[in-house]
Parts: structure tokens; sequence; C-alpha cells
């Protein structure tokens, strides 16, 4: 069998996984998506980790690469580096314009690991910084890491990652095309809630995290992450169907893949999302009076919602 046709197969095979008997293709030609399936297949494998610069907007803005500047192949996501001197002082007391002012992924990451500013850093394992790609195009937000994910200092790789991976096929987008991170960069004990101070005190992570990848799109996965970075107290479903904006990127918000794994009759919604994050790539932003009102209904998308 091709490559394209290996790719298809497996997205048809997510697609029995995720239940229901739908198959969601997306619309437009047979053309386009035998081109998007081709294109799949054809991009080189990831390479293994090392530092990087994480700049990949000024680099996208150079105009290297595939259409819309971006690099063809990805930059790999900068290893753990343990800090030394000033930022063994940042991790313990920053300001949050100082890590704001901090200048790659390599460093904002090895003040991320060594972090100290909240008392998660008791009971984690390790922080989780992110995963994918420092130069992506779309920047995906969850919750906080969980058990699998505290152990292994990687978010989105217990079930609920693995469901993430394939709702992303689905529009295309392998994880190490994506830059992968969450709104607390360490476990809350027993997978409570993050609370207010916690989201406060990490929150200098995600947004200087947000500034030097510059996605095109970014990705609320679930009703905490989308009210974090929405400032809002609305209801996932009222924050669904539309394209919101988080520090001046695009940002659509749908349920958490956890949320997902208990109410299998949210993929199709939850794939309709990914679409929208897919149309946002191929056709950028809506322009003035796009994108109001499709609206979702009024049901809970966190990890911990189950309707309610
Ligand atoms: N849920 C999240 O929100 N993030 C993870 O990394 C894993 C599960």
């Amino acid at each position: 069998m091709s490559d394209a046709g290996r790719l298809l197969r497996a997205h048809l095979l997510h697609q029995r996984t995720l239940g229901g008997t739908e198959v969601f293709v997306a619309p437009g030609t047979r053309d386009a998506l035998l081109a998007r399936v081709a294109a799949l297949g054809s991009e080189p494998a990831r390479e293994p980790a090392a530092a990087s610069s994480g700049t990949g907007g000024a680099r996208r803005r150079a105009g290297e690469g595939t259409p819309r500047g971006r690099a063809s192949r990805p930059a790999p996501m900068p290893g753990p580096a343990p800090p030394t001197g000033e930022l063994r002082r940042l991790a313990r007391e920053g300001e949050a314009e100082e890590i704001a002012a901090l200048p790659d992924l390599a460093t904002l990451r090895a003040v991320s690991d060594a972090c100290t500013r909240c008392a998660l850093h008791e009971s984690r394992t390790r922080p989780v910084f992110a995963d994918g790609s420092p130069d992506a195009r779309v920047m995906c937000v969850g919750e906080a890491p969980g058990q699998r994910e505290d152990e292994t200092g990687v978010p989105f790789v217990g079930r609920a990652g693995k469901l993430l991976d394939r709702l992303l096929l689905s529009a295309g987008l392998r994880r190490r095309d994506v830059f992968i991170c969450n709104v607390l960069k360490c476990r809350p004990p027993g997978n409570r809630n993050p609370q207010p101070e916690e989201i406060e005190r990490c929150s200098p992570f995600l947004r200087r995290q947000l500034d030097l990848v510059d996605p095109d799109v970014v990705v609320a996965f679930g009703t905490f992450a989308a009210r974090t970075l929405l400032g809002t107290a609305d209801s996932l479903g009222r924050m669904r169907g539309r394209v919101h904006e988080f520090r001046g990127r695009p940002t659509v918000v749908t349920y958490h893949p956890a949320a997902l794994l208990r109410n299998p009759g949210w993929t199709r919604p939850t794939w309709e999302d990914l679409q929208r994050v897919r149309t946002l790539l191929d056709d950028g932003p809506p322009g003035e009076g796009h994108g109001g009102g499709a609206g979702g209904d009024d049901r809970n998308g966190g990890p911990g919602g189950d309707g309610g």
C-alpha cells in the first residue's frame, strides 16, 4: 500500500476508535483530500531533540520553507538543561516581566524545569514543559499534566493524549507538527483542579511559550484551558463554534480529549472544531463578521466534565 493509502487507512481506523459509525471527511474536493493525505506521507521524520532558539515566527517571516513561509522540517524541541545563576533566581522568584523577557524556548524551559514559584513543585515528579515543534503553526493548550505526564515529562501521553494525536490527524496534523503544552506545567495532586494562585504563577511561562512559538492558531482543549486563555467564565458550549483571540492569535475552543473519552458523542463537534483549525491554517483568519455564532451546546468539556 502507498504511504497515502496507509495514512488514509490509519485515519479511518482512528475514526472507528473514536466511536460512532460516521466517517468524517473534510469538506472539499477529492483531490484536495488526497493532496493532504499525500503531504502527510511525504514529510520528513522527526529529528532527535536538541537545543533550539525557538524563534519560529521570526524564521517564518524570513520566508523559509513551505506555503505561508513555514520550514518544511519541524524544528526540534529544546531538551532539559539545568539552569545556572540568574536563571535559578528566576525559577525561584522571577517576576512575570522577567520571564516574558527570556530569549528563547531553551532558556524558558530551563527556568520552568527548576521552577519553585508555587507549591506544586513539592508534589510533582517533574514539570511538563511541552512537546511537538517549536516552529509549529498550531499551539495546543491543555489543562495540566496527569500522572503519566508527571512521570514522563511529556504532555498528553496517556489515553487522552493518544486520542489527541488522532484528533490532530483528522485535521492533517501530526504531534510533531504542533506545539503541545498545558496551562499548568506541574501536576496538581490527585489531578485536582488548578488553583487561581497556581495559574497566576504559571501563566508567564504559557504566555512566553506563545510569543516564542508564534503560532498561527491556538487550540484550547477543554473548559479550563479555554477559560484561562480567554479570561471568561463561559461554558464550553458558549465558547465553541467561533474563532476567539488569545494574545492576537485566532483561538479555537474544543472539548478536552479526556472528556471525549467518556462522551464519544462529542466526537463530531470536536472534529468540526478541528476542521475550523484546518480552515484557519489554509485560508487565514476570518474577516470581519466571520466566525461568530455557530455555537455549541452548553456542556462542560473539561477533563473532569461529564456534561454539567
Ligand atoms: N490532560 C491535560 O490537560 N494535559 C495533559 O498533558 C494530559 C492530560
